[in-house]
């Protein structure tokens, strides 16, 4: 089977889908590998992640893993949700196949984006925080 069942049973029924009104972090990224679209939206309430939305123009393996990220990442502080790596929401899952991994990225990459948005919100220049975000084909 080249799918796990996780990533079987969250692309059947994403957790997370949707938009979050007045949000506290929108991030918007692409993949230059095959041009899908990502955009998550986070609510942050005292550095804390209290809800995450998002929305894909993208893949089956890009909608489960964003349905983990998204998963994950509720409830964690800002910092736990920098560190969320594409392999760890790649584990959650119980794999990909090797040519799908590039769409976990793409999950990775949009909790980042919402959060470099959030920190400008908020006057504060996200680089040094956030780091680099990667390469964004499609929304720059
Ligand atoms: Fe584009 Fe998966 S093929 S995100």
């Amino acid at each position: 089977m080249l799918y796990s069942d996780k990533v079987l049973e969250h692309f059947a029924s994403p957790h997370n889908v949707g938009e979050i009104e007045n949000a506290d972090g929108v991030g918007e990224v692409g993949n230059a590998k095959c041009g899908d679209i990502m955009k998550m939206y986070l609510k942050i309430d005292g550095g804390v992640i209290t809800d995450a939305k998002f929305k894909t123009f993208g893949c089956g393996a890009a909608i489960a893993t964003s349905s983990m990220a998204t998963d994950m990442i509720k409830g964690s502080t800002i910092e736990d949700a920098l560190k969320l790596s594409n392999q760890a929401v790649v584990e959650a899952l119980d794999g990909l196949p090797a040519s799908k991994i590039h769409c976990s990225v793409l999950a990775e990459q949009a909790v980042k984006s919402a959060l470099a948005d959030y920190y400008r919100k908020n006057g504060v220049d996200p680089t040094p925080i956030v780091g680099d975000i990667g390469e964004c084909d499609a929304c720059h």
